[in-house]
């Protein structure tokens, strides 16, 4: 199921020399001073090429059609002025006064040159990387753009298809010293975190009915025992026996049980005393159950297990990475189905800690499996909890396709917004409104599952407001709905390619960091 990695190696030689089977430079669009000569301005990183081709590159460029603008990649023959066969100029955007591109430009520019050079084995990547205090950030970003522009789900096709090219192998990345031990460790840092969104997108684009709960928790379960973490699987027995009210109420449809999957990391130094949880939502397939979903786009549902996908990556290059502090992954795993054993509107549900929930509507059920986990986390004591989760269509209305929905204890809905924006996945805290809470008020358990009339009003911010629930008092908690940006539908853009994105899980990773380096 894995798909074959993209290796990454830093090199420091004169690009214009180097042996591989493409190069990539950057260019920037007409600038003000440039657009009077309607001229193109190579970024840095591609002096060398440029004066192999006597001064004449940009003009080449221009006469090919190129723009400069993001995403673009021309590619031009080199026929013998330098060393590998083609160049394949990938446009960055005006040139940003005094500085180098913004490490998400390079990200972008990085997935895209290697997605276009798909048939090329080795690509090397001259692209333009500043010599200062921002050179880690940028070497960092260039070296995911071209890890996860080289992701492709190896599918299910029988027949070879000639049109297809295989995606780039080997990505050199060209900076001033290769032996720099800076550099390298971001290398490696790049090809864990790579490698857990690689992951976490196989898990999505894996089709739905070779993807259930048993069979997710067996393929997470391995992978985390290989990584060296600690593994908890509770069964559908163990689940009703525990009192697991949430998750085997959305379970009880399907055919495949529910499981929780626990993982734990305990650092080797005994850590820095913080103990962070992560909750992902891994529903295998949303039907919407006995409230069932209309047929158009319901296949997408098959994605409404990338927040536990997510999660269970991120505790893999945890255990990678090694930081100083003790994180534990939950993910409640279930197929929302209808069937004479589904759970139905009007049901009252006993959940793990306790509360008595109204179900009004079954398709809001990432929330019923949430509640639970989260309970758990808390019982078993954090200090942080993160939830992320493929919460409701109403984060798309709100913030669309690229934004997740951040709610919970303030401060750290601002440091998930800060970490998201570090890593070039943004999240927008939202609030959780004393009105949206009195809407959920139930006539005959402690809370409804939805606003009681079933009004879509803030919806988004329903599934937070219900979610504090589960929540104790001493923790800090974020909700991050990733219903949007966890899946791409529309043609391959950037470093994203159809289908799972693998958001959040840089987000994740950098927030366990953080919380190692700053409690
Ligand atoms: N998995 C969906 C949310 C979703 C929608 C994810 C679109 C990705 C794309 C969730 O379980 C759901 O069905 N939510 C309902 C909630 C409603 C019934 C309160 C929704 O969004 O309509
Ligand atoms: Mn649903
Ligand atoms: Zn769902």
């Amino acid at each position: 199921m894995t798909s074959p990695g993209t290796t990454l190696r830093l090199v420091d030689t004169d690009p214009a020399e180097l042996a591989v089977d493409a190069i990539v430079i950057g260019l920037h669009s007409h600038t003000g001073e440039q657009a009077a000569t309607g001229g193109l301005l190579l970024a840095s990183g591609a002096e060398s090429i440029a004066v192999a081709f006597d001064g004449k590159l940009t003009e080449t460029l221009a006469l090919l059609g190129a723009t400069g603008g993001p995403g673009e990649v021309i590619k031009l023959a080199t026929l013998g002025t330098v060393t590998a066969p083609v160049i394949a100029a990938v446009g960055l955007g005006p040139e940003p006064t005094g500085a180098a591109p913004a490490p998400e430009t390079l990200r972008r520019a990085a997935g895209a040159a290697v997605r276009a050079l798909a048939g090329a084995p080795r690509v090397a990547l001259a692209l333009p990387l500043p010599d200062d205090a921002d050179a880690p950030a940028a070497l960092r970003a260039v070296a995911e753009g071209a890890l996860l522009g080289g992701y492709r789900f190896a599918g299910y096709k029988t027949r070879p298809q000639p049109t297809r090219r295989e995606p780039v192998a080997e990505v050199l990345v060209a900076v001033p010293d290769a032996g720099d031990a800076g550099a390298q460790a971001e290398i490696a840092r790049a090809q864990v975190v790579g490698g857990a969104v690689r992951r976490t997108r196989d898990w999505v684009n894996t089709a739905p009915n070779e993807l259930r709960p048993p069979s997710f928790a067996d393929s997470v379960a391995d992978a985390a025992r290989e990584a060296g973490l600690t593994v908890e699987v509770l069964d559908e027995t163990a689940l009703v026996a525990g009192g697991y009210g949430g998750i085997v109420a959305v379970g009880q449809g399907s055919e495949a049980p529910p499981r929780l999957v626990k993982l734990s990391y305990t650092p080797a130094d005994g850590g820095n005393g913080k103990r962070v949880a992560l909750v992902g939502k891994g529903i295998t397939f949303d039907t919407g159950g006995i409230s069932i979903k209309p047929a158009q786009g319901m296949w997408e549902m098959k994605s409404d297990m990338g927040g536990a996908a997510a999660v269970a990556a991120t505790m893999l290059a945890v255990a990678a990475l090694k930081p100083s502090v003790a994180v534990t992954g939950y993910l409640p795993m279930a197929e929302n189905m209808p069937s004479g054993r589904s759970y139905r509107p009007g049901d009252v549900i006993s959940m793990y800690n306790g509360k008595k929930v109204e179900v009004l509507n079954t398709d809001a059920e990432g929330r019923m499996v949430l509640g639970d986990a989260m309970a758990r986390a808390c019982e078993d004591g954090c200090d942080y909890l993160f939830e992320t989760s493929t919460l409701t269509g109403g984060q798309v209305v709100a913030l669309g396709k690229r934004i997740a929905g951040v709610m919970g204890t303030p401060e750290l809905c601002e440091r998930v917004k800060v970490a998201g924006d570090a890593v070039g996945e943004p999240a927008w805290p939202m609030p959780l409104p004393d009105d949206v809470r009195k809407g959920m008020d139930s006539e005959v358990a402690d809370i409804s599952q939805v606003n009681a009339g079933m009004d879509r009003a803030g919806h988004m911010l329903q599934g937070g407001v219900f979610l504090r629930e589960f929540v104790t008092d001493d923790v800090a908690w974020a909700h991050i709905d990733i219903a949007g940006p966890s899946y791409h539908s529309g043609e391959p853009t950037g470093y994203w390619t159809k289908g799972g994105t693998g958001v959040p899980v840089r987000t994740l990773v950098e927030l366990v960091q953080d919380v190692a380096a700053n409690g």
